[in-house]
């Protein structure tokens, strides 16, 4: 019945808090892997969580993926209790316009008629150019903003498809395969340890600073996202509330 379905995810939910040690646990029914749709489902938990989570004003930082593009979607201006000011959390890195966090800001602000900054930064950048760009006056104001953000929102990616999503070169990617990496945040490749194998040099937030935002949800659903969200919340913060479907969930058990 609907009602042991719902007990059954409940119970679920609790149990995996405590395996991996975060403050909340959300699940929804089905797999995205098989249900594109739920992706939107997905979309609609997190925009909830963050109405209860927010008051007042509130600088969200946010980042790219067709997950936080889904969220986006699920946006609604009553959702917002004071005003909000949307900041892409990191440079764009090299993926298709749409999944682009820039983008997705901005399509956040407008659903939510709020506002938001661009972060005017190439993907990836030399370690020469990102000390002239950090002192850009547009560019250190948005990096200003992020790190006084209350509340982050991030995708999880499997390392392979992201590696490949974006324009990574040859040694690169040979360096991430060679190091076994399964999950992908925020630029950061991550073994089944948790442990950090490879980061796109770009600006923005650095997981290092990541314990100091208030609030953090992961939203990531799909059997096959389960080893990289498991690998990636070896890392997280406390704080973090992970938002999946239960088709990962079942794996993370
Ligand atoms: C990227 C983010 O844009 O999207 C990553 O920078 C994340 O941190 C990825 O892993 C997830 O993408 P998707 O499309 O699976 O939601």
């Amino acid at each position: 019945s609907v009602m042991r379905e719902v007990a059954g995810i409940n119970q679920m939910e609790k149990e995996l808090e405590k395996k991996l040690q975060i403050k909340r646990v959300i699940i929804v029914a089905g797999d995205s892997d098989h249900s594109p749709w739920l992706k939107k489902e997905l979309g609609l938990a997190t925009a909830n969580c963050m109405k209860s989570l927010l008051k007042g004003n509130n600088i969200i930082a946010v980042n790219g993926g067709t997950t936080m593009a889904a969220v986006a979607e699920m946006l609604t201006p009553n959702i917002v209790d004071g005003e909000w000011l949307f900041v892409p959390a990191r440079g764009g890195i090299g993926e298709d316009v749409k999944n682009q966090a820039n983008t997705i800001c901005s399509m956040m602000a407008d659903r939510t008629a709020s506002k938001h900054r661009v972060l005017y930064a190439p993907d990836e950048v030399s370690k020469e150019m990102y000390k002239s760009i950090v002192k850009d006056a547009r560019i250190n104001e948005v990096l200003q903003l992020i790190k006084s953000a209350s509340l982050l929102i991030h995708g999880i990616g499997d390392a392979i498809t992201m590696a490949e999503r974006r324009s990574t070169s040859a040694s690169d990617l040979e360096k991430i395969v060679q190091a076994e990496a399964v999950g992908e945040a925020f630029g950061y490749y991550f073994n089944e340890d948790g442990e950090v194998v490879h980061k796109v040099q770009t600006i923005g937030l650095r997981l290092e600073n990541l314990s100091t935002v208030p609030n953090v949800i992961a939203v990531a659903g799909g059997s096959s996202k389960s080893k990289a969200i498991s690998a990636y919340l070896k890392k997280a913060p406390p704080s973090t509330i992970l938002i999946t479907d239960e088709g990962a969930a079942k794996n993370l058990i």
